[in-house]
Parts: structure tokens; sequence; C-alpha cells
């Protein structure tokens, strides 16, 4: 949440801040700002509420020369979205700005204190209090920026990544870092900050990861320096080469990165599973498991720890483990798992599932998990981000960065990596066959092919979509493996379209859901010919003796269904464990039409952010 960019060159800052807000635009859009420092030292700041777009217009005409300046893109939490609480945030005597991404849990405390030495507050933010706070002790100490930001982060408790710059220095930017991303690109006499990679793509492929508790001093004309703020030591910087490109940023003729995203699935799946499935499809190799071997043979337990769409994926793969390496697997949400005092010891593993590799709440629980001694193993897409960076071992899902807001290309993929871990798991512990090994191996070699058929559906979904656009509430049923891709579809259609809808198992509807079932209640059921199929008839005849309209998804071929449901969406055959990967595009496509029907801006939905680096 929040997005923050800044840059220190040879180059006008002002575009490559704009440029790069753009690019960040997926983590918050309530409200956007940048402050330039021109080359006569004079701090220009400008500011707007909305997107990105607004701060352009409202600094059309204005001086926004300068080679240094921090940018922002709010997401908010301290106050509303409005001018005065966007970033950057000036200090008292408007010499310091400051961009941050992260909450300062103590902000009340440190407001107080500086009330108390004369301060006056401006904004609603917990970030002006640090702005004000680097500003009082770098006076009262008579200290550099550098010491007064060292100070003034060894007093605030919370997360952080900040840049900050000064009036009068038009060589100096200043970041730092706890619990919050914050990538350095390291150029050829410039140099870019971002919260994640994509603002650098295009400049320089150096990039530099800055860990946790480290304060980078980058200077015109002088070496990049780290500092630890845990000794005040310097720390080993090391660069590592950035494997991503402009195009994989762009919309690639699509009218929206979402729609991209879904299309882009038969290439995502070939990239998540290439070099995995060997040996014929006979065997599944993952590194992350291979050199960790014991710890998978000695499991007692799994838990499997996410956030949203990537804890849908979980309850899969709970279902996945559980059957094919008969080991015990519990799954949680990681905001309840960090607060709820897990019993874990060395034989437990834990499992993180992150879109971002950047989830507070996900990235807790982990740190949490190896305190207590268990083994780590995150399933990230996001090279470099800082969950993969505090796993024991892990594995990518490689479906490319993912702008849309609303998860689909990374819930696909997954899925498909929590089958291949669960199969390389069940060979290694002999509780999966080897005919199952090929079976499923094979089917998912074929899986690009089989989404290429299932985004045949497109046209028929986008004309369908038009009888639902104007349901108020939805409700997606499903058993067994598709009982997590209801909640998916559930999930989607929320998000982008504003619908209200629940994801159920299907034999609980009759538990409660069924009373809200009448003719203007729609019900997505996902059907496919699997073991459940039988069980799963009776449920969509019970909501259609109440009148309610069914869209069935069902196998290809399944014809009886056809006379049950109002409209059926026919899916290709796949194994029973691999219906939610396939079954789950035609929802995606669903919501996504029906959210485009009612006007609504799919990639960036209101209140949403699709980093969520805050509680
Ligand atoms: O990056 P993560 O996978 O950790 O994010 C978790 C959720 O915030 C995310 O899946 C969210 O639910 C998506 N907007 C769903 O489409």
């Amino acid at each position: 949440m929040c997005g923050i960019v800044g840059y220190l060159g040879s180059r006008q800052a002002y575009d490559i801040l704009i440029q790069g807000l753009h690019r960040l635009e997926y983590r918050g859009y309530d409200s956007a700002g940048a402050a330039l420092v021109n080359a006569e030292g004079s701090l220009n700041v400008y500011k707007a509420k909305g997107k990105v777009s607004n701060l352009e217009q409202s600094a059309a005409g204005k001086d926004t020369t300068g080679t240094l300046g921090i940018a922002h893109t709010r997401w908010a939490t301290h106050g509303e979205p409005n001018d005065v609480n966007a970033h950057p945030q000036i200090s008292q005597t408007h010499s310091i700005a400051l961009v941050h991404n992260g909450t300062i849990e103590n902000y009340n405390v440190l407001k107080k204190a500086l009330i108390q030495h004369g301060y006056t507050f401006e904004s609603e933010t917990d970030t002006e209090v640090l702005v004000q706070l680097i500003e009082y002790i770098k006076l009262t100490g008579g200290c550099s920026l550098l010491d007064a930001i060292i100070e003034a982060l060894h007093q605030v408790e919370g997360a952080y990544a900040i840049a900050v710059v000064e009036e009068n220095d038009p060589d100096t930017m200043i970041v730092a870092r706890k619990s919050s991303p914050l990538v350095i690109g390291v150029g050829d006499d410039e140099t870019f900050i971002a919260s994640d990679a994509t603002p650098i793509v295009g400049f320089t492929d150096r990039v530099v990861y800055l860990r946790d508790n480290e304060i980078a001093v980058i200077k015109r004309n002088e070496p990049l320096r780290i500092i630890s703020l845990e000794n005040n030591k310097p720390s080993k910087i090391d660069i590592q080469t950035l494997k991503l490109s402009v195009a994989q940023l762009e919309k690639g003729g699509y009218d929206t990165f979402m729609l991209k995203e879904i299309f882009e699935q038969p290439a995502t799946l070939r990239d998540c599973i290439r070099g995995r499935i060997v040996d014929d499809c006979n065997r599944i190799v993952l590194s992350g498991v291979e050199i960790h071997r014991d710890r998978f043979l000695n499991a007692r337990r799994i838990v499997l720890v996410a956030c949203g769409t990537s804890w849908h994926a979980a309850l899969i793969g709970k279902r996945l483990i559980q059957e094919m390496c008969r080991i015990p697997v519990e799954v949680e949400y990681a905001s309840e798992f960090r607060y709820g005092n897990p019993v874990l010891d060395k034989q437990d593993i834990v499992i993180s599932i992150s879109q971002s590799g950047e989830t507070a709440d996900t990235l807790a629980a982990i740190q949490l998990a190896r305190e207590k001694g268990a083994f780590v193993y995150g399933i990230c897409n996001v090279v470099g981000a800082s969950i993969p960076r505090n796993t024991d071992s892990g594995t990518y899902i490689h479906v490319g960065p993912e702008i849309g807001v609303a998860s689909t290309k990374a819930f696909t993929g997954q899925v498909t990596v929590l089958t291949l871990l669960a199969l390389s798991i069940g060979q290694l512990r002999g509780t999966v066959v080897p005919e199952t090994v090929h079976e499923i191996a094979s089917a998912l070699m074929e899986m690009p092919k089989t989404i290429e058929k299932v985004l045949k559906l497109d046209g028929e979904i986008q004309k369908l979509s038009r009888t639902f656009t104007y349901a108020h509430n939805f409700l997606y049923l499903g058993r067994g493996y598709n009982y997590p891709t209801a909640l998916e579809g559930a999930l989607k259609l929320k998000e982008i379209s504003y619908i209200h809808a629940e994801g159920y198992p299907a034999a609980e509807m009759k538990h409660g859901p069924i009373a809200l079932i009448d003719h203007e209640m729609p019900s997505v059921i996902i059907a496919p010919s699997d073991s459940l199929y039988d069980k799963i008839i009776n449920n969509v005849q019970q909501v259609k003796s109440r009148g309610g309209s069914v869209i069935a998804i069902v196998s290809k071929g399944n014809r009886a269904m056809a006379e049950m449901a109002d409209y059926t969406l026919e899916i290709p055959d796949v194994p029973e464990c691999l219906t939610p990967i396939v079954a789950s595009i035609p929802l995606q496509l669903l919501a996504y039409y029906i959210a485009i029907n009612k006007g609504k801006n799919v990639d960036q939905p209101r209140n949403l952010a699709k980093s969520v680096t805050v509680e």
C-alpha cells in the first residue's frame, strides 16, 4: 500500500517520478504528490487528491525542474484522502520533505511530545509526525539530516519505507526501510528508488533490495552507501540483476491489465511449470523441496498461511497436500495466525502464499513461524520481495507482473505450484503412486492449451454478463476442490463490480443461505464431472425449486445440467485436482464483464490496493 519513487541524477526528475507513480498506482490511488529540489536548492512540492493524473494537472505550468525528487501514491490509512494528507509531508519550516509507505504506530505519543515543543500539525497523517520529528532532532541537536533520520527512526515503532530530501541540498536523497519494501536502482551517475522495481525498469537493470533496518545515503557523484540501523556500521551492497522488461508492464493491446492478465494465463502457466516436470511427466522437480528433502520427509504437519485470493489457493493446497502426501494440513488467515499464539515446532512446515511477497500480515506470520522454530517455505510471484527473502526455501510462481488489483493469473499460478509441491512431496514420501504423478503432470503440461480452449468462452460470457449486470447479490457454490473456487469467484465479483457475492460450500447452503434465494439472486455453481458431481446436482435443484437462476460451470458435453440450469459454461475435462484452475477462468471473465458493463475501473477498484503492506 502506497508507492514511493525517487530519482537523483542528471535528468529532470519530474517525468521519471510521474512515470514511476503511474507504474506504482496499483499500490494505492487516493492521492499523489511529488517534491523536487532544483539546482538553486529550492524545494517545490505538489500534491493532489485522487489519481496521478490529477497531480499532473495540478502541477502543469508550475516549476517542476530539478534533478532530485521524491514522489508518492497513497492508499489512505491515517486521515481521509485529500490534498493535505497527501505525501510528501513537509516539516514545519518547510525544509524537509518525506514520503512514506507503512504505518508509524506510536505517532500519537510522538505527536503529543512535538506539540509540547511548539510544533503544529496540518495533516492527520502519521507521516507528518515523522518528518517533524526529524526536523526537531536536526534543529535541536545541530546534527546532519542523516543523523537526525537515524535518531528519529530509533524512536518510531511500526513499518516504513521512506525517502527524504532537504531544501538547499540538491545532491542528497536518504532512504530507509523496516517491514515495507524498497528497491534502489543503480544507473550510470544516477540512482532510482522505488517501492518495487517497476519504476526502475527501462532505466537500469542493476538493483539493490534494501534490507530491514537499513538506511541508504544517495549522494550525487558518490558511491551508494548503506548503513545498518542496528549497529551504525556499513552494510554489504548486494547488486542484483533485474529480469523485468517494459513490455511486461504494459497493456499489450488490451483495454485493461486485468483482461491482459486473464488472457496471458496459457503463457504464464507455461512459464510456471517450465523445467519442473521432467522424465516424460514422471517426475516433479522443485529445487526448494529437493534441497530440504529431510524437512519434507520428517514433516509432521503443514500450515498454510495467506490472505485474500492467496488464501483461497491455500485451501486448494490443503486438499492437494493431504491427498497426495498424507500429512495433516491446516490453513490460516495470516492475520489470525500471527495473533493466535500458534503451537509450532521443528517438524512443522509453514507455507506462505503471496503474489506480492509484501503482504504485511503474511510477512509477520512467517517471521513468527521462524521464531518458533518451524521451517518456512514461500510461494511467491514477485522475485526478490520481502517474503521470499524471509523464508528458508520456496518456489516462485513466475507468472510475471500482475498489475490489475484483482488477482487472476497469480491465483492459477499459485494453484499450479501447490499441485507441483504436493506431487513432489508425495513422491519423496512415497505417498503418491507414479500413475497419479504421470496423469496430473501430463495434464499440467497440456494446461496452456486447455486454458486457450476455456478462453474461447470469452464472447459467450460477455453476452451472459449483460443478463446479470444489475443483480444485487450473487451466490457462488462449489464442493471439494471447487469450494475455494467458489470463494474466489465471489471475491472477484465483489472487488471489481461492488456487487455483494458470497462463496459457499454447496452442501452448506441449505443450512442458512438458502433463505436468501429468490428470482433476483443468481447462483453460480461450479459442477465439473468430478467425484462430487452427483451431490452438487441436488444443490442445483434446491436453488431452482426456489426460483433462483443458475449459471453452471460444467465439464464439456454435460447435457444433463443444461436441462436444469439456466446457463451452462462448458470447460474441458481435467483431473479433479486441476478443475479449480480451469473453472476459475470463466469466473474471472464473468466478474470482469459485469464490472465493465457497470462502468467500473477494474484495474483500480475503489478502496483497494494491490499490495497490502499495512495491518
Ligand atoms: O500479494 P498477496 O497475494 O499476499 O495479496 C493477498 C491479497 O491482498 C490479495 O490476494 C487480494 O485479495 C486480491 N485483491 C484479490 O484479488
